[in-house]
């Protein structure tokens, strides 16, 4: 009997990870998922399943959902990583694990290199011991060089680096540290999503984003205003020079952005060293529509006031998703109402997160 061939997940608890795992599952896909459960709800006791993971058996019907293994622990963990390589054959890895903070991650450079830099390292050590060559990597869109209008829509060819903060950093470095493994070792690729905005839910509702402490990311937060978990939403700035002076970014749904990368796996085995590839619409959209786009979802008007710019923000990022059309043969489909009646489903179902 040949033995079946698993994908690793790392950091599958969250919310991209989990998405990503139903639509493997699905497509009959075994998964080993690794997380150590510090950004995600755990289980009660440390051998049960954490709450994302128990839901996801409750969308993918029970043939399919048998075949993932949970794994309670860190990606950078050596010893974990061995016994897993050891015991299953891993035919590649989606990384999806690391810390995402940015205002954190100014705070604490040290434990965003060591966590996202330094863990990376050591799982691609581990992969190199057990000859597993062949990654899919959680990149975003903060690698690019700040743009300013004339570099817009983004296109993979756009520069990466100088970047803002520690967390966008890591994600540079990391991208950097395997593009000189595959000149190195023409055994490996890399296929690296530079995720734009992903937003929304699985349209059962059942799993979405939870994150933890106060959302610093926009659609996370105004969930939270709709359930009356905040009071209102801050609009970070309305003098932007863009169609309403509030910020615009490039939305995707978290369905259409867990397809690419089933479909990145579609390839992974013609391809030859790293690419990068960006995931979004194409489409620009401010806060100001996203807001109204929500209200309509929930079907009230919901509070916010006006503030200062968040320091760091850009005025305008969308990105050129025609390398991805092309080589992937992966588009987004969903709409931004998509996006909004998904999230709205999934929040007003669990009001706590995963903690409802
Ligand atoms: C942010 C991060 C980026 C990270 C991405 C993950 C910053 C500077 N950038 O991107 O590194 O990869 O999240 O998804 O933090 N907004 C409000 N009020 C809020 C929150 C956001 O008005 O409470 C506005 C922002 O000013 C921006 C837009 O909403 O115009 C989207 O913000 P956000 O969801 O945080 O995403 P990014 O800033 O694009």
């Amino acid at each position: 009997m040949v033995a079946e061939e698993y994908v690793l997940v790392t950091g599958g608890a969250g919310f991209i990870g989990s998405h990503t795992i139903v639509e493997l599952l699905e497509k009959d896909i075994p998964v080993i998922v690794v997380d150590n459960m510090t950004n995600a709800v755990g289980g009660k006791e440390d051998d049960e399943l954490p709450p994302v993971l128990q839901r996801i058996k409750s969308i993918v019907p029970p043939e399919k959902s048998q075949r993932m293994v949970f794994i309670k622990g860190s990606y950078g963990d050596e010893e974990i990583l061995a016994k897993i390589f050891t015991k299953y054959k891993v035919s590649s890895v989606m990384h999806f694990g690391g810390f995402k903070a940015v205002g954190e991650s100014k705070k604490l450079p040290m434990m965003y290199y060591s966590n996202n830099l330094g863990g990376s390292m050591k799982l691609i050590q581990v992969m190199q011991k057990h000859g597993v060559t062949k990654m899919i990597f959680s990149s975003s869109a903060t690698v690019y060089s700040e743009p300013g209008p004339e570099d817009l829509p983004l296109t993979e060819k756009c520069p990466t680096g100088n970047c803002t903060c520690p967390y966008a950093s890591t994600k540079y470095f990391i991208e950097n540290m395997l593009k000189d493994l595959c000149h190195a070792d023409p055994s490996w690729t890399v296929i690296s999503l530079r995720y734009f905005n992903p937003v929304g839910a699985h349209p059962s509702g059942s799993i979405g984003e939870d994150p933890k402490g106060i959302p610093n990311n926009l659609m996370p937060y105004i969930a939270q205003v709709a359930v009356k978990r905040r009071s209102h939403l801050d609009i970070f700035g309305n003098d932007y020079p863009t169609k309403d002076g509030t910020g615009v970014r490039d939305y995707v749904h978290i369905v259409d952005l867990a397809k690419g990368h089933t479909a990145a796996l579609d390839v992974l085995d013609q391809k030859k060293g790293f690419v990068a590839y960006n995931l979004g619409t194409g489409v620009g959209t401010s806060v100001l529509e996203m807001l109204k786009c929500f209200s309509e979802a929930v079907g009230r008007e919901l509070p916010f006031k006006m503030c200062d710019r968040r320091p760091g923000d850009v005025a305008e990022v969308y990105c050129d998703p025609s390398l991805a059309a092309k080589e992937l043969n992966w588009r987004a489909t969903k709409t931004v109402a998509d996006m909004c009646r998904d999230l709205w489903s999934f929040q007003s179902k669990n009001p706590n997160g995963y903690a409802s």
